[in-house]
């Protein structure tokens, strides 16, 4: 779990070090989950957990205006756009809304802008407020009244263009009709999909064999951003218009006559819009919506307050992303109501007892979701732990009717138990305290400091463990560690089953024992010569592997991404820590203070740290993989990298790495890898046969480089 999703310290507890090692990772995380909805239209978390990880990241640069640098994301909109589609440059940007989820955000919106606009408590302040169309949106230009181009949001500032398929959706009009249409009219709303629309594209798909969409808003963007048009016109999208960009000249001077304008022209608008004179009647709307919302037939996750008049929108103006005038006020998350048939347990990597509700599949917003998470013992116990609890205290059975609470892609939470509906015969969980994959003891440890047990109970199984061995390779190997390319966690299951991989060294050794089986990989079902030679060689050119990365691999309990980097960056080689962890056994050691006094490391990372070093069979592990690794300086972090926020260009036959590998590096040290050489260009790599960027590169001006000139600005060499 990332660190940010634990409960996290208060930002004004936090020390500047502290500080920024979270606000590296969240900013990653954040990116990791805008690159998953902007291109894959796959989105990892719910929106309610996106809000709350950006709202952590705001609060950080808040407290640390330092941390609020030209990159941070704070300062930009959407993402990168894909390679997939022409670009269109947006001739108004394309921002985004600021978020509140509480009536008092509301309120508190409605004070600045009072304040900002020093109106007298008697003076009317009229809101346009509208539900928030749970899709994506779409620029329109049209030209003399047609429609010449449609471009997606993209990064606020660069869309792509999706004309062609925006000209099979039936609400979008080929032609404006009415009077008083600007000759260039830019009209901006969202393209979304029906419940039952979605319904029957997911049945298409099934049927197909094809992959269905998670939800109405994937499938809508899935559609949308479609290389065959042919394919979007099978898919009934829908439009409505809610905003604008650029305008030859306006044909109102409020938002809600901007919004009649939009409608006399022939495009949907919603219903639900409302012209509201208080705080008051905007939560009363925002509330009827939210009551009436499962009836709208469509998805919405709010609802938008905008400042009706546009000369005062315009002297509000915006902050960073978004307009000061306006307030996406959202919805809390979604729930729905369902009976647990089982209760199952999964044990972690650090031998963790995670009992998992397995439930009647139920539909939560367009997924269907048949397992949540009851956390730990305390939690089914109704106790509740880690801050959290069952809502109203009650203990969950087998057989009981639960409220969840769906969280994205990522797994729901039960989150209360209706009592009236408990069957009679049910009867409370008794939590194993054995492991189930190995039969060890499943203890909870006390703390020491506080006396307390931990809510979670531990296989002490160690690597003799199955589950704890597979799920700690399969960290080993996963993209913030060693990152080996074709061994994911389905191939990490094989191997393990079959005895081929057991141990982390048992990797790197596992071409030479291939070569000497008779059972060769290349000649079994699924397998043949070239997938085999790419797997070792993709294994073998993880044999040098940064300190920090090694660090992280190894899967120490506590020990994150930034714990690592700061270990790493402390110690300076691997030997040096593990010297201090094995002396620091002693707390009463010098180096047991000086674990404890790196900046960012506290005493439970320090304990883990030396918990490891402590375990015989975690020595012989390190030694067996020391042997067939070469362990390399710290990687520089995004920010402090040389390539940090340059736009960096790829050419020519690159002979040391992969096209994909070099685009993979760059991004890692924080570099935007564009396609084509322009004069915003920073630097050119180019390789053997490199033609006309090479050209373009001399031409503006820009930095060129070999291979060898990156890897030795990047500090590998
Ligand atoms: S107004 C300058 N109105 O929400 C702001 N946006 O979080 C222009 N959205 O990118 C946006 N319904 O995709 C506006 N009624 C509505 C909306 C709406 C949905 C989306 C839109 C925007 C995102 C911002």
């Amino acid at each position: 779990m990332p660190a940010s999703q634990n409960a996290p310290k208060p930002v004004d507890e936090l020390d500047p070090i502290e500080a920024r090692a979270e606000h590296d990772t969240l900013g990653a995380e954040i990116a990791e989950h805008d690159r998953r909805y902007y291109q894959e239209d796959a989105p990892a978390v719910s929106d309610a957990e996106y809000d709350a990880l950006r709202k952590r990241y705001e609060a950080l640069e808040a407290q640390y205006p330092e941390l609020k640098t030209a990159e941070s994301l704070t300062r930009k909109v959407g993402s990168k756009v894909s390679e997939k589609f022409a670009k269109i440059r947006h001739s108004v940007p394309m921002l985004s809304l600021a978020n509140g989820f509480s009536d008092e955000e509301v309120q508190d919106f409605v004070a600045r802008i009072r304040r900002f606009l020093q109106l007298k408590p008697e003076m009317p302040l009229l809101f346009v407020a509208e539900p928030k169309i749970d899709g994506l949106s779409l620029s329109l230009r049209y030209e003399g009244g047609r429609l010449v181009s449609a471009a997606t949001r993209g990064d606020g500032a660069v869309g792509e263009d999706v004309t062609a398929n925006a000209r099979t959706v039936k609400d979008i009009p080929h032609v404006l009709k009415g009077k008083g249409i600007p000759e260039v009219c830019e009209v901006r709303g969202e393209v979304y999909l029906s419940h039952e629309d979605f319904a029957a594209i997911n049945d298409r798909q099934l049927a197909a064999g094809k992959p269905v969409f998670a939800n109405p808003r994937n499938a809508a963007a899935g559609s949308l951003r479609q290389l065959d048009s042919a394919i979007t016109a099978t898919r009934p999208l829908r439009f409505f218009a809610y905003a604008w960009g650029q305008m030859s000249a306006m044909p109102s001077g409020t938002q809600e006559g901007m919004i009649a304008c939009f409608r006399s022209f022939g495009l949907k608008t919603n219903p639900l819009t409302r012209l509201c004179a208080s705080v008051d009647e905007m939560l009363e709307h925002y509330h009827a919506i939210e009551t009436d919302r499962a009836n709208l037939g469509y998805d919405i996750d709010g609802v938008v307050y905008k400042v009706n008049d546009l000369n005062l929108q315009e002297r509000l103006g915006f902050v960073s992303r978004s307009p000061r005038w306006a307030l996406a006020h959202k919805f809390p998350a979604q729930e729905a109501v369902t009976v647990v048939e089982d209760i199952e347990i999964n044990v972690g990597r650090t031998g963790s007892l995670n009992p998992i509700a397995k439930l009647k599949p139920v539909t939560v917003g367009g997924v269907v979701v048949s397992n949540a998470t009851l956390h730990n013992e305390d939690y089914i116990k109704g106790i509740g732990g880690n801050g959290e609890s069952i809502r109203n205290g009650a203990d969950i059975r087998v057989g009981d009717t639960v409220v969840i609470l769906r969280a994205g892609d990522v797994i729901p939470k039960v989150i209360d138990v209706v009592l009236d509906k408990r069957p009679g015969d049910a009867h409370p969980y008794i939590f194993p305290t054995v492991c189930p994959a190995c039969g060890s003891h499943a203890v909870r440890e006390v703390n020491p400091r506080t006396g307390k047990e931990d809510s979670v109970r531990r296989c002490t199984g160690g690597l003799i463990c199955p589950a704890q061995a597979r799920e700690r390779l399969k960290h080993f190997v996963s993209r913030n560690a060693f990152d080996i390319e074709g061994l994911g966690e389905q191939r990490i299951e094989e191997f393990y089953a079959e005895g081929m991989i057991q141990r982390p060294q048992d990797i790197f050794t596992l071409e030479t024992r291939n070569a000497r089986s008779l059972q060769r990989l290349e000649n079994r079902e699924g397998w043949g010569a070239t997938s085999t030679r790419n797997l070792f060689a993709a294994i073998a050119e993880r044999r040098n592997v940064s300190l920090n990365r090694f660090i992280f691999a190894l899967g120490i309990p506590h020990i994150g991404e930034t714990s690592a980097r700061l270990l790493a960056r402390h110690f300076g080689t691997f030997e040096a820590l593990r010297e201090t962890a094995l002396a620091a056994q002693d707390h009463g050691s010098e180096a047991y203070a000086e674990l404890t006094s790196i900046g960012g490391i506290g005493k439970v990372v320090a304990d883990a740290v030396v918990e490891f070093f402590k375990e015989r069979h975690n020595e012989d592990m390190l030694d067996a993989l020391l042997k067939e690794v070469t362990l390399e300086p710290i990687e520089a972090a995004a920010s402090d990298s040389p390539v940090a926020g340059k736009i960096v260009v790829f050419t020519g036959s690159l002979e040391q790495m992969t096209r994909e590998e070099a685009k993979a590096m760059a991004e890692r040290l924080g570099a935007k890898v564009a396609g084509s050489v322009s004069k915003k260009t920073d630097l050119v790599v180019a390789g053997p046969g490199a033609g006309s960027k090479l050209k373009k590169a001399e031409e503006f001006d820009v930095k060129v480089l070999t291979e060898d000139g990156w890897f030795e600005l990047i500090g590998r060499r």
